[in-house]
């Protein structure tokens, strides 16, 4: 049964509305092309956009509207809802531990040497009850919701084995059907080699076999997983494994994406581009053959790019940014939220870094975390901008113009969240008994809230 079609809701009172156009990615030039429209309106009608434009257009066109929903947008921004392509959500334990040893020079593969990294997760992942493993997955969702994400992609790979990948897919599931995010689940049986499979070559191959002849099945006949993603990392997968655990993926029905070149060239690039994979992540160490490979596929795959991981691994290197989208490269942004490499959900912080690292333009990071994300995701004819049609998945910004999100730094500036029509989140609730002290998006109160104190003093 699907759930009823929310009321028509009017969100009005916008200063701006910032989003890129049409349904398939943005590259080169185009990545940064985003229609701003001042004095702006949203109508959304069953679940869907019926009109994203300037008021006086939508006055024109549908006349007073009386007795709709409204939401006042109290002179902010819109842009479409967030898209988080990339994420590991899905854990149980802490890696923080990991944090304070990078900072004091260790290395993140040293650590993983030594028993730390994907393995500590996968440890506290097993042993942890599926409850608990939803518990820490809704709480990491409430923080998106809250920072502006209405769809993400999740993935399994702290469990490497079958019933642990399924555990941990079935949370995602039930997750999904638990609160507003709209996930879109993947398969990552092959993040790691799990250590009973490490004692020689010839068992490291059957850890391969495995996940390509029980995992990839079961989780395609269970429908658990829309995409399959595999580590391509020196170290971990070769290109070789990569390329058999994605291939078998497409044969059960699995589409491609993969963790290319993050620390080292390790072919991943080329990979994405042999196997029209939809996304190649993380890139820090793509090469100049990479590029030009996923550039030839003409924006089959996008380069999904998660600079939260360079920051907090401290390595203080970015991935080629610049020359990806010089190359025709369309590129997107995500958080790679995860215990050890990456423990943010907010993908406005991602935006800043990849103003301030990555050297990419606000307009040409809003396309990144909207509509090429959603194309990274199979998911542009859906979501990702703000045009008639598309489903009516909204951000209400705090600030009076796109230009903020990367001028007004290390706050969330999310003040609504609206998700198929329905406003699923709004900033600055006042604990009762507090009214005076102001929120986001209403900094006249602050200042009643001082004259208020001076007058009753
Ligand atoms: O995307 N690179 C591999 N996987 C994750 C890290 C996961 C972990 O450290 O637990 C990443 O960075
Ligand atoms: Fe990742």
């Amino acid at each position: 049964m699907s759930a009823p079609h929310p009321p028509d809701l009017l969100i009005e009172n916008l200063a701006e509305l910032a989003t890129p156009l049409g349904t398939t990615s943005r590259r080169g030039a185009e990545q940064g092309a985003i229609r701003r429209i001042t004095d702006a309106e949203i109508l959304c009608r069953d679940g869907a956009i019926a009109f994203a434009g300037p008021r006086a257009e939508r006055e024109r066109r549908f006349g007073a509207l009386d007795g709709v929903l409204r939401l006042d947008g109290a002179r902010g921004t819109a842009t479409p809802g967030f898209v988080d392509a990339h994420t590991h959500l899905p854990w149980a334990g802490s890696r923080e531990d990991e944090l304070f040893r990078r900072l004091a020079g260790e290395s993140y593969q040293a650590i993983a040497a030594g028993g730390g990294g994907i393995l500590s997760t996968v440890r506290a992942t097993r042993e942890a009850e599926a409850g608990e493993i939803l518990g820490g997955t809704l709480g990491r969702l409430g923080w998106m919701l809250a920072s502006g994400t209405t769809t993400a992609e999740t993935k399994s790979g702290y469990g490497l084995s079958v019933a642990d990948e399924v555990k941990q897919l079935t949370v995602i599931r039930d997750a999904a059907r638990a609160q507003p995010v709209e996930l879109v689940p993947t398969l990552l049986a092959a993040h790691e080699v799990p250590a009973e499979y490490r004692g020689s070559e010839a068992s490291r191959a059957r850890y391969v076999d495995l996940v390509c002849e029980e995992i990839v099945p079961r989780v395609a006949e269970e429908k658990l997983a829309v995409f399959c993603d595999v580590f391509c990392e020196k170290g971990v997968f070769s290109a070789a494994e990569s390329r058999r655990v994605l291939e078998a993926g497409k044969r059960y029905g699995l589409l491609p994406r993969l963790h290319a070149d993050e620390f080292a060239d390790s072919g991943g690039a080329r990979l994405a581009a042999e196997l029209g994979a939809f996304s190649a992540d993380h890139l820090m160490a793509i090469s100049p053959g990479g590029i030009d490979a996923l550039a030839a596929t003409e924006g089959k795959v996008t380069a999904l790019l998660l600079p939260g991981t360079s920051f907090f691994l401290a390595k203080r290197v970015y991935a080629p940014a610049r020359r990806l989208i010089s190359a025709g490269v369309p590129v997107a942004l995500a958080t790679d939220c995860n215990p050890g490499s990456s423990y943010t959900e907010s993908l406005p912080t991602i935006a800043q870094l990849a103003v301030f690292e990555l050297g990419l333009s606000v307009e040409e990071a809003l396309t990144a975390l909207t509509l090429n994300a959603a194309c990274s995701l199979g998911l542009g004819a859906a979501i990702g901008s703000l045009e008639e049609g598309k489903q009516a998945d909204v951000v209400v910004h705090a600030a009076p113009n796109l230009r903020h999100l990367a001028y007004h730094y290390g706050v969330n500036p999310v003040r609504s969240v609206v998700k198929r029509g329905r406003e699923v989140y709004r900033a600055g609730n006042l604990v009762a008994g507090a009214a005076g002290f102001g929120g986001p998006g209403r900094p006249d109160s602050a200042g009643s809230a001082r004259a208020a104190t001076a007058g009753s003093s």
